[in-house]
Formats: structure tokens, C-alpha cells, sequence
């Protein structure tokens, strides 16, 4: 016979509470006990029972819980319940930190972290090759593209485990921001469906809207070599940047370049010249949008970087060089401006792809969504790497 207190921590979330009765037991180490309790969960509150329990459970080993439903299966976002008792036994936690739905019993463990070799007792060794299994079910890998990393198998949102999902705000939030942006750009198209644009000041009128302190800034200076230099380091891609070891290989200096040679030697031996070498593009086939096919560059540029620490552009060569044609031309910041400009767009418009490409998608999303997957079939819900990540799908 003991007196226990215990307290259900309900996720703050929108739609973690529930309308659906929640039933719970104590499971200890000699017997099991129902308690008798009313809980429907409401969202963002830890709500309190003090209760007698008539049996000696023994050490407290499981909180195991079920909801009920009729009709509506209102799903549950439990964060955790924490018991204390018999009497003025220490608090034992039990962390949920998932979606609640359906009608199993779901068993939550005592919630001290623990490794493979630590469960002394059985019956944690038990739990935890049970739910190893349960999440090889639900967690399954699929090959998207041959060659790609796997990834978890489901064809859309809706096929994704629950707790995979993004929360509700989440989803709501990103969902807003893509109808705001795309709100914003079919009302620029109205706006500007009568008039063409002939000159680059014409851009102006797009350049509404949202703005930033930032934004502001690159409307002015766009076109600006110094703006340029600058993206290599503080642009979205800021992984390309070298310093230069020696002249790279695909750079040919056709006759009449001397002076560039001799300048680009003289950074090189000062330590001062930098490349970035888009190679990685070159033979990759574009698509072709609405009939219209379009056209990938793989630039190499090459830039200097002034004692004051701008970094500056010598050249920008758009293409490598091909056994079956010539010398592939050079741009130079003495070109005529507009030829210059469309060199340094080229250039900017290859960044944007490796960009979302290599170190947006593959290096980010694709490398995650492996270890995220593997972590879910590999290790079970008491691995001490889980206590930091209970809110990892929030993020990003
Ligand atoms: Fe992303």
C-alpha cells in the first residue's frame, strides 16, 4: 500500500492535447497496478493525481498507457510522466515524446539512459529488442534513385511515421511562407504583365515586397566586383573557395595574355589568388523547362585578394577547355560591362545549382535523412542519444 503522485506532461504543440481518455498503469517490479484516474490531455499542461495504490508494486519499472477512442482517434502528444512514490520515494521519469495514437497499450520505461550492456534486468533487455522490432516495422528504408543514399520508404507526407512528421505550427508555417512567396511573385507577374524589360534598371519593378537591411544592400551593389567576391565566402554557398596552389590545369591563357599570366603568378607567389572551380557540373544535362531547353555552365573563377581583405575577380572562364573545340574564351573585368556582367551571372547561377545540389541536398538532407532512419531502426528509445534529440524533427 503506498500513495503515489504522479504527473502527465502533455506536449505544447498545437493538437497535442486529446479528447480521448487516457488510461495508465504501474508496472514495478513485483505486480502491476490500474490506476484509477480520469485524464484527458490538454495541450502544454502537466496535469497532477495523487493516488493510493492498495499493492507493494517494488521498484517502479514501466508506465504503461492506453488511450481510448469511439469515433475520433484524437492523436496524443505526450512529453512525459514522472511518478513519485510510495510515499517519500525519489521522482522516477518516464519520457514519451511522441504522437499517442490508436488503441495499444504502449509501455514506457523507466527513463534513466541506458546502452545495450547496461540492462541488468531482463526485463529492459526485453523492451528494448521488442521496440527495436516494432521500429523496423514502421521505419523502413526504400532506394529512391540507384546510386543515391536510401531513404525512408514512403511516397508522401501522409505515408511518413506520425512522429516523423513536422509538428502542426511547423507544417502551417512552411506551408504560409511558400503561398506567401508564391502570392508575391504571381502579383509582380500581373504587375508587370504589359511591359518588357529592356534595361537592367527595369528590375525595379519586381524589387518590392519583402525586403532586408541585406537585400537593400545587393539592390544596390549587384553588379559590383567586390559584391561578387564577397558571395564566395558569405553567399549561400560559401564551400568552393581555394586558395590557390598553382595555376589550375583547365585554364588556358591564350597568346596575348601575357600580362594577366604574369599578374596571376605574382597573387599566386604573394599567396593571394584564389579559385573556384565548378567542375563538378561539367556533362550534367539540364532540363528543359516548358519546352524550353536550359543551359548549365561549370566556370572556373579565379580571384585575388587585396591586402585589405576584398577578394576581387581576374577571370572567369564559363567552360572547360574541349578536345574538339578552341581555346574556351576568357571574361576579364575589362570586358564591355554587359558582357562582364552576364559572365559573373553564369558564374552565380552555377553557384545557386552546386549549391541546392551537392551541399544543400546530398550533404545535408539526403546524409541526414540515413543517420535519421538508422538511428530510428538502430537504437531504441533509452539510448542516452535520444535524450538530447526529443525534439529533432522540429529543426530545419
Ligand atoms: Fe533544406
Amino acid at each position: 500500500m503506498g500513495r503515489y503522485r504522479i504527473r502527465v506532461a502533455t506536449g505544447a504543440w498545437l493538437f497535442s492535447g486529446s479528447h480521448n481518455r487516457v488510461q495508465l498503469w504501474l508496472v514495478g517490479a513485483r505486480r502491476e497496478a490500474e490506476l484509477e484516474l480520469q485524464l484527458r490531455p490538454v495541450r502544454g499542461e502537466e496535469e497532477e493525481f495523487d493516488l493510493a495504490v492498495p499493492e507493494d508494486l517494488g521498484t517502479l519499472q514501466f508506465v504503461k498507457l492506453r488511450k481510448h477512442h469511439s469515433l475520433v482517434d484524437d492523436a496524443w502528444f505526450c512529453d512525459r510522466i514522472t511518478v513519485q512514490g510510495p510515499g517519500a520515494c525519489a521522482e522516477a521519469a518516464f519520457p514519451c515524446y511522441r504522437w499517442v495514437q490508436g488503441g495499444g497499450v504502449l509501455s514506457l520505461p523507466e527513463g534513466t539512459a541506458r546502452l545495450a550492456g547496461d540492462n541488468a534486468l531482463d526485463v529492459f533487455q526485453k523492451h528494448r529488442e521488442k521496440e527495436l522490432k516494432e521500429r523496423q516495422q514502421i521505419y523502413r528504408w526504400a532506394t529512391w534513385k540507384e546510386g543515391l543514399p536510401l531513404t525512408i520508404a514512403a511516397d508522401c507526407e501522409d505515408d511518413l511515421p506520425p512522429n516523423m512528421r513536422f509538428h502542426e505550427e511547423k507544417r502551417r508555417d512552411f506551408e504560409w511562407t511558400l503561398k506567401a512567396g508564391a502570392l508575391e511573385m504571381v502579383l509582380k507577374r500581373v504587375y508587370t504583365l504589359l511591359s518588357s524589360w529592356n534595361r537592367l534598371e527595369d528590375f525595379d519593378q519586381i524589387f518590392w515586397g519583402q525586403k532586408s537591411t541585406l537585400a537593400e544592400k545587393v539592390h544596390q551593389r549587384w553588379q559590383d566586383d567586390e559584391l561578387f567576391g564577397y558571395q564566395f565566402l558569405n553567399g549561400a554557398n560559401p564551400m568552393l573557395l581555394r586558395r590557390s596552389t598553382s595555376l589550375p590545369s583547365r585554364l588556358v591563357l591564350p597568346s596575348g595574355t601575357e600580362e594577366l599570366r604574369a599578374q596571376l603568378e605574382k597573387e599566386l607567389q604573394n599567396g593571394s589568388l584564389f579559385e573556384a572551380d565548378f567542375i563538378l557540373l561539367d556533362g550534367i544535362p539540364a532540363n528543359v523547362i516548358r519546352g524550353e531547353q536550359q543551359y548549365l555552365a561549370a566556370p572556373l573563377v579565379m580571384l585575388k585578394m587585396e591586402p585589405s581583405g576584398k577578394l576581387l575577380p581576374l577571370l572567369i572562364q564559363i567552360q572547360p577547355p574541349k578536345p574538339s573545340s578552341q581555346t574556351p574564351t576568357l571574361f576579364l573585368p575589362s570586358d564591355p560591362p554587359l558582357a562582364w556582367l552576364l559572365a559573373k551571372s553564369w558564374v552565380r547561377n552555377s553557384d545557386f545549382q552546386l549549391h541546392q545540389l551537392q551541399y544543400h541536398l546530398l550533404n545535408t538532407h539526403l546524409v541526414a535523412e540515413v543517420i535519421a532512419v538508422a538511428t530510428m531502426r538502430c537504437l531504441p528509445g533509452l539510448h542516452p542519444v535520444f535524450k538530447p534529440l526529443h525534439t529533432y524533427n522540429s529543426s530545419h
